[in-house]
Parts: structure tokens; sequence; C-alpha cells
């Protein structure tokens, strides 16, 4: 069982971004990786049909002897971990949580969460929010409408006016000193991200991931013991023409 692999899933290519930060830690473990680009965006999902799709995700990995399950995706996490824990109980779970305890840690007054409708509509990034900010601080919850669409499409024109969209109405964005980034593709947009915010640090949930999977696999005597560089498989679900 220990030389089994490691699930991954998010709706697509902002899974790999989680995927890199837990290979660092874990370089010796093997990888499944599943993105279902057919589904996405899941941000925009409602909620009897994401918690279909995550459970199509997660039996997948399964049938492939995933060991552990890392949900790559704040959409998914901050919306169905608990029922994709109470459906799987055997199968241990981490999920990817917007960064909003680092955020709020850093002691910055002017931060900036970006996220999916469906993660920053969600009562679970309101209760991170409420739990973790400080007097004095300001958190902004800002949905970034179609960016994890515009982001997968890999085009980089599209992203940038996907952008200049988003952050027009944004007043004094340099005045914002955290930005998180609260979705799991936004990180391969990061440049771009930065030169909106030019004095902004950006910060995402991809460490403490990394962390908690290695902590679980710890726990539960599932860490592989192999020495060599582990592997990964990808799978994509087909996004329609
Ligand atoms: N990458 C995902 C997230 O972290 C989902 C983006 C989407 O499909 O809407 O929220």
């Amino acid at each position: 069982m220990s030389d089994s692999p490691i699930g991954v899933f998010d709706s697509g290519i902002g899974g790999t971004t989680i995927l890199q930060a837990v290979q660092k830690l874990l370089p010796n473990e093997d990888y499944v990786f599943f993105g279902d680009s057919k589904n996405c965006p899941f941000g925009t999902k409602e909620l009897p049909e994401l918690k279909e799709i995550v459970k199509s995700a997660a039996e997948f990995l399964i049938d492939k002897q995933a060991k552990l399950i890392v949900v790559a995706c704040n959409t998914a996490t901050t919306q169905t971990i608990d029922y994709l824990r109470e459906t799987f109980p055997d199968i241990p779970f981490v999920g990817t949580e917007p960064a909003i305890k680092l955020a709020c840690d850093s002691g910055a007054s002017n931060i900036l969460l970006l996220s999916t409708e469906g993660t920053a509509h969600s009562p679970r990034t309101q209760e991170l929010i409420e739990q973790n900010i400080k007097p004095g601080q300001r958190v902004d919850n800002f949905p970034c409408l179609g960016l994890a669409e515009a982001i997968e499409t890999r085009n980089i024109d599209k992203i940038r006016a996907n952008l200049v969209e988003n952050f027009k109405n944004i007043s004094e964005p340099e005045k914002i000193e955290v930005v998180v980034l609260g979705c799991t593709h936004y990180p391969l947009a990061s440049t771009e991200i930065q030169k909106f915010f030019p004095n902004a640090k950006l910060v995402d949930g991809g460490e403490g991931v990394a962390k908690q999977t290695k902590k679980l696999l710890e726990e539960k005597g599932l860490l592989n013991q192999s020495r060599k560089r582990g592997e990964v498989e990808y799978y994509f679900s087909k996004a329609e023409e």
C-alpha cells in the first residue's frame, strides 16, 4: 500500500500547481493526476452537480489504486470535502483551501482574496475569514469571473483580457499588500496578476497542502520508502470542442 500512488485532481491544469508543491516535498512518491477539463469550470457549478463530479474523480483515482487523494482545487474543497470524506471513509483526503490564514498572519492591513464564484460564496470561505481576520485588517473577498477558464485555455491574450475586465473596478490596487490566490489555476497567471498589484505579495496554499499530505502519510504509515524519484501519470478528461 505505501508504494501506491498519491491521487491528485482538479478541474484541469490548475491542480498541477499543487502537484508541484507536493512533489517538491515528497519527490519519492508516485502520483496519478486527473484534470477534469471536461467539467471545467467547477466554480460555477451548483452543489449537487459538483458533488457528482468530485465523486467520479475520486472513484477514478481509487481505481488507479490511490492511497490518499489531494483535492487540488479550492472550489471542490470548500464545498465538498466533507462529502468526499463521508462517501469514501477508507481514503484519506487532503484539501486545498484559500491561504487566508497565511495572509492574515502576515499582519498586512489590506488583503485581497481572489477565487472562483463557488469558493467566494461558500460558507467555509466566510468562516476562514472570520477565524483569521485581526483588528485593523481588511479582507476583500473577490470572485474572478471566468478567470480559471481563461487560464485553462493557456491563451495569454484571453488571460490578460479577463484580468483587465475583472480588476477594472478595484480602487487603489497599489495599496493592496497581500493577494491570496484562492484558486489553483491562478498561480499559473501570477506574473500577469502581479502587474495589477505591484506592491502585493502573492500567496497560495500549495506549501500547506504539501505539508499536510506528508503529515497524513506519516501518521498512517503510508510514506513511500523508495529512494528513487517517483513518477506521475497524467489523465485529462477531454473538454468539448
Ligand atoms: N482550480 C480550481 C480551484 O482551485 C477550480 C477552478 C474552476 O474550475 O472553476 O478553485
